[in-house]
């Protein structure tokens, strides 16, 4: 990645629209790397014993030590159609797993490199941070034929400041189209209001925190199908989603979450790292 500096188009567009597609930001051998890295993981990693399926639905997630603890640690989620009835995966564990979070970027020597090279940080300078910080990263799978759904949301939902700064990075490693659940996005959509927040519930696990009740305009999303190496900008408050994968292909892409050092980070996200281990920028060690 070479540094590159957004042109004031672009930034008008983002500022519109609240997202930024833009092709050939990486390398496709990039792609790859990171792609055989996380085969590596994968065959290193003791999958089975991380059976945490991951799920939009809120249920599921309630009281889910693995995940909540999972802010400052390399984690593995299933899907939620990885096993069958008995318990028993119906695909390879390579092949079930739903994503990796949520500290790629700071604990795997790959991603660490990836996620602050400096085309990333002169962008985030672009679109305007002063203080980016590096909180969340997650590797994610769209299995082929059990991919499974994430449903209209707002990333500030789940990465609250005070202000919203919350600004997300989503990198294809593979070609994402129509058919391997591509992500959808509500153009403008960021100009409405955060429809929920996802805390920790005082006595344990999970809840919603209903802010506003205005329905995702599902009508207008539109798709973004993006060939291996594209970067996608997504405002926080940009309603954007996916569908299930029932293609033979997966969907693999890696998203990284910056908010700004300067706003306030509540105690009650559901996303809590060890105090030694602070959200760094893209320059500190
Ligand atoms: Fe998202």
């Amino acid at each position: 990645m070479e540094p590159a500096c957004l042109t004031l188009q672009q930034r008008l567009a983002y500022e519109r629209d609240g997202y930024l597609v833009l092709p050939g930001f990486f390398p496709v051998e990039e792609a790859a790397r990171l792609r055989e890295r996380v085969a590596e993981l994968l065959s290193t990693g003791d999958l089975l014993a991380q059976r945490s399926v991951f799920t939009t639905r809120e249920q599921a997630r309630q009281s889910d030590e693995h995940f909540l603890s999972s802010g400052d640690k390399i984690r593995f989620f299933f899907e939620e159609e990885a096993f069958a009835p008995d318990g028993a995966l119906r695909q390879a564990p390579a092949l079930s797993i739903n994503k990796i979070g949520h500290a790629l970027h700071d604990l795997d020597p790959v991603f660490c490199r990836f996620s602050r090279a400096p085309a990333l940080r002169a962008l985030a300078a672009d679109l305007g941070l002063r203080d980016p910080r590096l909180l969340q990263s997650m590797y994610i799978f769209k299995q082929p034929h059990i991919g499974g759904e994430v449903t209209s949301h707002q990333d500030a939902t789940f990465l609250w400041t005070d202000p919203p700064t919350a600004l997300g990075l989503w990198f294809a490693l593979e070609d994402a189209t129509l058919d391997n659940a591509c992500l959808w996005v509500q153009p403008g959509g960021h100009r409405g209001p955060l429809r929920r927040r996802f805390l920790r519930a005082p006595g344990g696990g999970t809840r919603f925190l209903e802010l506003d009740g205005a329905p995702y305009d599902e009508g207008q999303m539109v798709p973004l199908p993006v060939p291996t190496g594209t970067l996608v900008v997504l405002h926080g408050l940009l309603p954007h989603r996916s569908g299930p994968n029932r293609s033979p292909r997966s969907r693999q892409a890696y998203t990284l979450h910056l908010v700004e050092g300067w706003a306030a980070y509540p105690a009650d996200n559901w996303l809590q790292r060890d105090p030694a281990m602070p959200p760094r920028g893209f320059d500190e060690p």
